[in-house]
């Protein structure tokens, strides 16, 4: 398909031509500009000419467009999408002449040629990436709707120069972005993290039978082990759905000495925790450890975006776990947990983003 011309409020983005070449040297001899650009910089127009010349407007594998400025006229930006077939997406590129920087401009442009990948070329993955070093750049790409899923790494074409590089995509409905695998087997320092097993009901009454436990948590005290076996049993259903994270606590893989689990999850995005440890195991550090290896799965593994908990602020033992995981507090729900014969709680929200696990 030909490049199209697609206008923003103000730019206009049109093809690019040989008649382009000065104003696109202003952009690509400029080391500020191409510091973290995979091509090397120009060193004269000459080499502008060359690559504009390169560039076919009809492929349809790259789409490349001037970003013009309607006030002054001037090209102040080149960006635009090319074929990456091995993986059957689009990468998104730009980069914008120094003096029009802070202004929203990349964003205005990028958001448009996203827009054109999406509802003309129907496309339903579109991949972009920044050197670590550059989080503006980010900043645009998130602005267009694409979500981090990792790090990785980049050469220029000359292989001279190597950045590490934060990994973006936008998936039409997402599913790629998380790949569920349920609850595997996870081993940290001092602890085994596994699946229940039929066995457990003894050791689940243990905590969930003792109100020093429950005081906090959304469930009624068990009166006997056939609460705990009916919860189990239902446990062991969840099991059947790979997309079911509930893990039993342990030192050895044996006795259950607390649980850890993801209570809600949108799918896709959003994971929602909690978790509860036997009370003479409490403050030597077992639930932190438990959570930050279920974290890492959850983010690394599965892909996940977003966790989040809450704790009832009568409860701060919960919360110092939160933060020890580097939770941000998102604020506080008042009045949001009730139970007979503790009264009502306000609930202490916490989350954290993948993007900031990954950069603790
Ligand atoms: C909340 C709970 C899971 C914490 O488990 P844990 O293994 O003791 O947690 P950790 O040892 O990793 O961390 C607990 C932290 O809380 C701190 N803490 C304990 N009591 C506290 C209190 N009253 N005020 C403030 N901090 C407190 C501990 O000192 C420790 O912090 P430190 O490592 O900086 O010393 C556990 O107490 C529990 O199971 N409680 C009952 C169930 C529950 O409340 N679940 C959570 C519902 S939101």
């Amino acid at each position: 398909m030909k490049t199209p011309i697609l206008e923003t409020e103000r730019l206009i983005l049109r093809p690019l031509t040989a008649a382009d070449a000065p104003a696109v040297f202003r952009c690509a001899g400029d080391e500020r500009v191409t510091r973290y650009m995979s091509y090397k910089r120009h060193e004269t127009t000459a080499d502008t000419l060359k690559w504009l010349q390169s560039i076919d407007n009809d492929s349809d594998t790259s789409y490349d467009f001037g970003f013009i400025e309607k006030a002054s006229g001037e090209l102040i930006g080149v960006g635009g999408l090319y074929r990456e077939a091995e993986r059957q997406q689009w990468r998104l590129g730009y980069y914008l002449r120094y003096d029009r920087w802070h202004r929203g401009f990349t964003t205005e442009a990028a958001v448009k040629i996203v827009q054109f990948a999406k509802e003309t070329l129907h496309e339903t993955r579109i991949g972009s990436c920044h050197a670590v070093e550059n989080p503006r750049s980010g900043q645009v790409i998130r602005n267009c709707g694409l979500v981090f899923t990792g790090y990785g790494a980049y050469e220029n074409f000359d292989g001279s120069k190597r950045f590490r590089s934060k990994e973006y995509l936008w998936t039409k409905n997402g599913e790629e972005l998380t790949r569920h695998k349920g609850t595997q087997t996870l081993h940290t320092e001092r602890l085994v993290l596994r699946r229940f097993c039929k066995t457990d009901a003894a050791d689940i009454f243990a905590w969930a039978g003792n109100p020093a436990v429950t005081r906090y948590v959304s469930y009624r005290t068990h009166r006997s082990v056939e609460d705990s076996e009916k919860i189990l049993q239902y446990w062991l259903e969840g099991y059947k759905c790979e997309d079911n994270y509930n893990w039993a606590i342990t030192l050895d893989g044996r006795k259950v000495i607390g649980q850890i689990s993801v209570t809600e999850h949108d799918g896709l995005w959003d994971a929602g925790m909690g978790w509860q440890i036997d009370k003479p195991y409490w403050n030597r550090g077992y639930m932190t450890e438990a959570a930050r290896a279920v974290f890492e799965y959850l983010f690394c593994e599965i892909g996940f975006h977003r966790i989040y908990s809450g704790h009832d602020t009568r409860n701060p033992a919960s919360g110092k776990v939160m933060q020890k995981l580097g939770m941000t507090p998102e604020g506080i729900a008042r009045q949001h947990y009730y139970k007979a014969g503790f009264g009502t709680g306000d609930a202490q929200k916490y989350a954290i983003l993948k993007e900031e696990w990954l950069d603790q």
